[in-house]
């Protein structure tokens, strides 16, 4: 009876465990069908210039790029319509990408560099170049600050970082503009031989005189001086007291893109350019002074 009821046992036992077996075998995943599950991923990389910017962009710039994003109301500056011209910056897909990754500081324009890779930079700076190019341009309405600056004569540079310049004067003192910060800087690409240049030396020393309080340093940088001592003694003679600099490699004026002289960079306290101008101007003029006195 004992071995009976023990046979029985066995058999539940046997069957229950099969039981469980093939129960277990249900639940086990099924092999993925190896076609269309490999062609799935594709999709979403061939638009990810897109997807970036949607997450990233989209919220000030709009889904379209048309400057109309939820969170751009309040931004003064406000994004701008990327279809309307002209842009601050060049309309080239390296332009974009780097003001991407960088930002313009000044402006609610973030920098992206801690977000996005070199691929992913790439791919957003592709898609807004595309944004900016697709549809017919629209004329841009100048911002305050670009209005100031068109009506004094200046290009628009807010944001960049300006060359690096090392200008020493006829004692060998030398002064880098990087140690200017804190400082508004007004550089002046002048030559001995440049009528219009030399007349403003007079008006250049004045106006620094005049705006010392906001503190403006105005520098000088001689372009043709083989003897510095030479450029000094003609600005002793129609301004005395003011010195001049020669940059000591020779190229500050190429590297400052310096086509035609007089011409002058401005330069804010935090370092960045603010704009660049060529050709004499009346440095008491309103529209003049407004850029200088202004707190960029
Ligand atoms: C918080 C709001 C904000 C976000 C987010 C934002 N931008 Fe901007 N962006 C701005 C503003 C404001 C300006 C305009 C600055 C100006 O005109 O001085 C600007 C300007 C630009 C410009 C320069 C256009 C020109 O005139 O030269 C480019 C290019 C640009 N943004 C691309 C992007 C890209 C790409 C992203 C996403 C990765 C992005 N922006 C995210 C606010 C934003």
């Amino acid at each position: 009876m004992t071995q009976a009821r023990f046979v029985i046992l066995a058999v539940v036992a046997v069957v229950g465990a099969v039981g469980v077996g093939w129960a277990a075998g249900k639940l086990r995943p099924a092999p993925a069908p190896a076609q269309p599950a490999a062609a799935a991923p594709l999709a979403p990389a061939a638009n990810r210039g897109e997807v970036l910017f949607g997450v990233y962009c989209a919220s000030c710039h709009g889904p379209e790029g048309r400057g109309d994003g939820p969170s751009s109301a309040a931004l003064r500056p406000p994004p701008r319509d990327f279809a309307a011209r002209p842009w601050r910056f060049a309309v080239t897909r390296e332009s974009i990408r780097k003001v991407t990754l960088d930002g313009i500081p000044g402006t609610a324009m973030p920098a992206t560099r801690n977000a996005l890779g070199p691929a992913d930079a790439d791919a957003v700076a592709d898609y807004v170049f595309g944004l900016a190019t697709s549809r017919p341009a629209v004329p841009h309405e100048p911002t305050e600050e670009e209005a100031i600056l068109q009506a004094a004569g200046f290009t628009d540079l807010r944001g960049t970082a300006p060359p690096q310049l090392v200008v020493a004067d006829t004692a060998g003192k030398e002064v880098k503009l990087s140690d200017l910060k804190g400082r508004t800087v007004l550089l002046h690409f002048w030559a001995t031989t440049c009528v219009h240049c030399v007349k403003e030396l007079p008006h250049l020393k004045e106006l620094e005189a005049k705006l010392a309080d906001r503190k403006l340093t105005v520098l000088h940088v001689c372009a043709d001086a083989d003897e510095l001592a030479e450029a000094q003694a003609l600005a002793d003679k129609v301004a005395p007291g003011l010195r001049v600099h020669a940059d000591a490699s020779g190229l500050g004026p190429q590297r400052f893109e310096v086509q035609a002289l007089p011409a002058v960079w401005l330069v804010a306290p935090d370092g960045k350019a603010v704009g660049r101008a060529t050709g004499m101007r009346d440095w008491a003029a309103p529209a003049v002074r407004k850029v200088l006195e202004r707190g960029w």
